[in-house]
């Protein structure tokens, strides 16, 4: 049997500052507690962030592949990396903080590439349908104000949607929120730690 697999995708441009990675860490510790030979791959879009979906990408996957220029090669084969990060593994959390009511530009970024006609979803007659299997995932959304189920939330129920177009419809959310709110930050951050200690991985 092949090892358990782990993808970690962070996307906070703070490094080990981050809130998201901190508990991103937590949620690594949890898992290798569980799965102890098992594989852990973080995908750091803060640290080495993907290229935007632009105009070039959209040429390279149009393009023949014997007529292909070695940069169009390349942008491919870094999509066909991300998504084979995604389909191989069993569980998948994506640390996310919210950056203007929805995800960083790097998250949306990811999303733009591993969201993929004929690989992660197709249309049918019957309208589009998720390609990837069915797999745990855990949102760990980061937050300076308070907007969980406020109707100003475009960063979780986005996500939700996006994951559920390419298959992924099993998705937990640990919130850590007001953490740029002084009275809130320390007993937001404590629960967020103590949701992921009792996270059945
Ligand atoms: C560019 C930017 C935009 C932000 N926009 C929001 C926002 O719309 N709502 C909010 O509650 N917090 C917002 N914040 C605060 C972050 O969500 C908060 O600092 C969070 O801890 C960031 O996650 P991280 O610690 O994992 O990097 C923003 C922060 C930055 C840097």
């Amino acid at each position: 049997m092949s090892k358990k697999s782990l993808l970690v995708v962070q996307s906070s441009i703070l490094a080990d500052n981050g809130q998201s990675n901190v508990l991103a860490q937590a949620l690594i510790q949890r898992w290798q507690e569980t799965h102890v030979d098992s594989e852990v791959k973080v995908r750091d879009l803060g640290a080495e962030p993907v290229a935007h979906f632009d105009a070039a990408t959209l040429a390279a996957l149009m393009s023949a592949e014997e007529e292909r220029t070695p940069e169009q090669a390349a942008v491919l084969a870094q999509s066909s990396q991300l998504i084979a990060e995604l389909q191989r593994a069993d569980h998948l959390v994506i640390a996310a903080p919210m950056y203007n009511f929805a995800v960083p530009s790097q998250l949306k970024a990811w999303i733009d590439r591993v969201v993929a006609n004929g690989i992660t979803f197709k249309y049918t007659d019957q309208g589009p349908v998720g390609l990837l299997q069915n797999k745990p995932v855990t949102l760990l959304a980061t937050r300076g104000g308070m907007y969980k189920d406020a109707g100003q939330d475009f960063q979780i129920p986005w996500l939700k949607q996006v994951l559920a177009f390419i298959g992924l419809t099993q998705v937990e959310v640990v919130y850590a929120e007001g953490l740029n709110m002084a009275q809130q930050r320390e007993a937001s951050l404590a629960a967020a730690q103590a949701q992921i200690a009792a996270l059945d991985l």
